[in-house]
């Protein structure tokens, strides 16, 4: 009955797939590798505490008041500063504060989609993004992927097949391959763009949770010399996700119709959270923040990775995730969805890659999170899910 009252864009409303398994996963006997979110162990809550009332009791006219819709001015000046220091030239003008990149994306899928509009995306990509995209109705074409990121090759072809408006990428750490995009590559995809006149996402929350030092995270904006690059990055990973603070750089005239939309949205993102935020930088605490993070995931990324290679060598192969939260394991031949609920069972819990493939390929893959678990239980884990792969195709 109600469906003849939806919208076009609602019909196309997509549940996210991972959302579902998500809630299989909090039962302490099963060791998770499913989850998609930072551990609340790096959430430095006693200072976010501390920071809460005080912005509260003195700065009550600002933290629990409507705000400026491009954000409090003083982060928006920090965001523009962190972009600065990974080589993006611009200013607090050129930023507007989203609530979590997420809102990024939605906001730049309303201000550019139209019903049948193509959308690039890499194979695998992140599903809060094709969600986005579904969400308007486009259509969607996948470009092949391998460890050096967009395979230059596919995206030309699909680029000069598809016509498409824009393209979607997560160059650094790609949830959910856990891969870092080649800077040859990022330059050959500017070029393609170019050439074929449309414009790229660059969705970039994991940039600064890298693991080892020689890895070239250099956002591709930095080198948008034509503005066809929509740069989105976020606190999400090395703060909080609690405090949904994101953030757009964009081209100006761009940015003021995503401002627009931002207005029908949401007015502004919470002026509490900015706050928090805001005070969070001011006291120049990201720094130290960013590197206690990447240390406490360093370890247990190196956990999983010794341990897959201790049970999985031969007959898998996955991704170094030298940075972010996942790696992404390829067991040939297997079909992944069909052991979750036996994993389950046995005590582990995985997401099996299909979902994220919107060719329908990915059957035998899965995304494996480092983030949630004990080096102990990462251990036990794998070996768990070593026993269910055991008798695997
Ligand atoms: C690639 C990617 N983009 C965007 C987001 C949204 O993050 P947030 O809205 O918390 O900034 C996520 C969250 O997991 C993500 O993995």
């Amino acid at each position: 009955m109600i469906e003849r009252f939806l919208s076009v864009d609602a019909r196309n409303f997509r549940p996210s797939a991972i959302r579902a398994f998500a809630k299989l996963i909090n039962d302490p006997n099963i060791i998770s590798f499913a989850g998609g979110v930072p551990n609340p162990e790096t959430f430095p809550a006693e200072a976010i505490a501390e920071i809460a009332g005080r912005v509260v009791r003195e700065r009550r006219a600002v933290a629990l008041q409507y705000g400026p819709t491009r954000g409090l001015p003083r982060l928006c000046d920090f965001i523009a500063q962190i972009c600065r220091g990974r080589g993006i030239a611009c200013g607090a003008d050129d930023v507007l504060t989203t609530t979590g990149s997420q809102q990024a994306l939605d906001l730049i899928a309303h201000t550019l989609l139209d019903p049948g509009d193509v959308v690039l995306v890499e194979l695998p990509t992140y599903i809060g993004g094709t969600s986005s995209f579904f969400g308007r109705s486009a259509r969607l074409a996948g470009v092949a992927q391998d460890d050096g990121g967009i395979v230059i090759d596919s995206l030309a072809e699909v680029a000069a097949r598809e016509k498409p408006k824009l393209l979607y990428t997560i160059p650094n750490f790609q949830n959910p391959s856990g891969r870092l995009m080649a800077q040859g590559r990022r330059d050959a995809v500017l070029e393609i763009a170019a050439r074929h006149d449309f414009l790229v996402i660059e969705d970039d929350p994991y940039g600064e949770l890298l693991y080892v030092d020689d890895a070239d995270t250099t956002p591709m904006k930095s080198r948008d010399r034509e503005s066809r690059v929509i740069y989105s990055g976020s606190f999400s990973k090395v703060l909080s996700p609690g405090l949904r603070c994101g953030w757009i750089v964009a081209a100006g005239a761009l940015l003021e119709c995503f401002e627009i939309a931002k207005q029908a949205a949401d007015l502004c993102s919470g002026m509490l959270d900015q706050s928090i935020v805001d005070e969070f930088c001011a006291r120049g605490e990201l720094p130290a923040q960013i590197t206690k993070v990447r240390a406490f995931y360093r370890g247990k990324r190196a956990t999983m990775l010794d341990a897959l290679a201790q049970h999985f060598t031969g007959r898998a192969h996955w991704t170094p995730a030298d940075g972010g939260l996942f790696t992404f394991m390829t067991i040939p031949g297997a079909d992944t969805a069909s052991r979750v609920s036996e994993s389950v069972a046995k005590g582990v819990a995985y997401i099996p890659g299909a979902p994220f493939f919107v060719d329908g390929s990915g059957a035998d893959t899965m995304r494996l999170t480092f983030a949630k678990e004990s080096d102990e239980r990462i251990r036990e884990g794998v070996a768990r899910l070593a026993a269910v792969w055991s008798a695997a195709a």
